[in-house]
Order: structure tokens, then C-alpha cells, then sequence
């Protein structure tokens, strides 16, 4: 059955990678032969519900990334627009062009790669229900708040406590209007800019297999899945 809405996706995949500290930009390491950004494109293509997909590449690899999009034969790639300086501004971009035809946006880091179907289309669910939902997983350790001095404030209710994953889906109403008041530093999260506007967001039980590969253990961790 066809669903009632429509749904596109938006990979921030723009950014070299600073952590990652290889020669390569960490979109077009290989992981046991693919792109770390093909392995994440070719995992939201094979959700029936999205319909399209748009990435933000760094302006010097846009040609790159068009090139690896058609060798690996992907479909739904609409649009590959030009990153900017932040993760924010890469999502900002990508909303931009974003048709209003669509009711429904999922954002997905360009460096998760192990995103499951199932999550995705849960997600989807939840956010056409709540008007956002982000996939997480409940945090194993104890959290701590500290103060500057360094001596712990408090410590947090673990089992209150989540980390926030991608995706993160949500009307493209609610997330349009949540970028364009947003003011831009040091957002690396998208459902704050919509919790900032008091709206709803549902939390989804994620993979502890969604990582984002941010450093050299990660990528360890990466080959290791596959
Ligand atoms: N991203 C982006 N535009 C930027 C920075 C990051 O689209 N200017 C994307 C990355 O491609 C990644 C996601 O946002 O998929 C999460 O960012 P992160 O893991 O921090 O990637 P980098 O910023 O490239 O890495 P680092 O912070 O280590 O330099
Ligand atoms: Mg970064």
C-alpha cells in the first residue's frame, strides 16, 4: 500500500573528517571497498518510502560524489548541493531545495552507514504521527555534570538518559521552520532546533550498529560489522 505522504531524505555528507585524520575525505574512505557515503546512500535507497534523496558534498567533490552516484547505479539521488562550513548549514542547503510537494524529511548523517531499514521506516512512522521522531539508544554509562573546575555537579538519571542518533525525521514544516529561526553555532543536533520551538519529539529506540564514523576506532569498529 502506498502511504499518504511523501517522504524525502537529506544526507549531510559534506566535511573532511578533521577526527578521522586520514589523507582522504572521510565521505570517500573506503570501507572494505565502498565509500562510506555510497554504503549510507545505497541504505536509505533501499527504503521503499523515501522517494528521493538530496546530499550535501563538499563544494570540491560535488563532480566526485556525482560520479560514484552513477557508477553505483543510485536511483533516488535527486540533488548533490554544496555542503557549508557546518553540519547546520550542509542541512540548511539541502531544505532549500527540498520540494513542497513533500510532508515528510528524513535527515541522515552522509557517515552512518549501518542505518537499518526497519529504523528508518519506523521512524518515518512516528514523525508523520508526532510531527518528529529521532532514532537513539539509552546510555550504558553514568553520566556526570560537571562544572568548569572539573568537580561533578550532579549525576544524571541513566535511565532517563539517551544518545541521539540519526535519523532524525520530522514534518517538513516543523523542520523548516526550526532552521530558518535556528542562528547556526554549534548545532550538531537537529531536533534541539526543533524542541527549541517547543514542538514534540518522539525518541526511537536505535542500533548500537548506527555509529557514526568520527574516528580511526570507528572505522575498526566499521570493518568489523561488515
Ligand atoms: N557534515 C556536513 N557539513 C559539514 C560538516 C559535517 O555535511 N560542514 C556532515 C558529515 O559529512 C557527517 C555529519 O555531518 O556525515 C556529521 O559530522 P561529523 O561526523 O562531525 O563529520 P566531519 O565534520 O566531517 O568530521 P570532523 O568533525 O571530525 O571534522
Ligand atoms: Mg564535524
Amino acid at each position: 500500500m502506498k502511504p499518504k505522504f511523501r517522504t524525502i531524505a537529506i544526507v549531510p555528507a559534506a566535511g573532511s573528517g578533521r577526527r578521522l585524520s586520514l589523507k582522504r575525505k572521510k565521505p570517500f574512505v573506503l570501507l572494505r571497498g565502498m565509500p562510506i557515503v555510497i554504503r549510507t546512500l545505497k541504505a536509505l535507497e533501499a527504503c521503499g518510502i523515501i522517494e528521493a534523496i538530496v546530499v550535501a558534498s563538499e563544494p570540491s567533490c560535488m563532480k566526485r560524489l556525482f560520479t560514484l552516484v552513477r557508477r553505483y547505479r543510485l536511483k533516488k539521488v535527486l540533488d548533490i548541493v554544496a555542503g557549508g562550513r557546518t553540519r547546520f548549514e550542509s542541512v540548511r542547503n539541502c531544505l532549500g531545495c527540498v520540494d513542497p510537494s513533500f510532508d515528510i524529511v528524513v535527515i541522515h548523517d552522509g557517515a552512518r552507514p549501518f542505518v537499518e531499514k526497519n529504523i528508518i521506516e519506523e521512524s518515518i512512522k512516528l514523525a508523520a504521527k508526532f510531527g518528529g521522531c529521532i532514532s537513539a539508544v539509552a546510555e550504558n554509562d553514568t553520566v556526570k555534570l560537571a562544572g568548569r573546575d572539573l568537580f561533578v555537579e550532579r549525576t544524571l538519571d541513566r535511565g532517563r538518559l539517551y544518545r541521539a542518533q540519526t535519523p532524525q525525521v520530522f514534518r517538513r514544516d516543523i523542520i523548516k521552520e526550526a532552521y530558518e529561526r535556528a542562528s547556526g553555532t554549534g548545532i550538531t543536533d537537529d531536533a534541539g532546533l526543533v524542541e527549541g520551538l517547543g514542538k514534540k519529539v518522539k525518541i526511537l529506540a536505535g542500533s548500537y550498529r548506527n555509529i557514526k564514523i568520527t574516528t580511526k576506532e570507528d572505522l575498526k569498529s566499521a570493518e568489523a560489522f561488515l
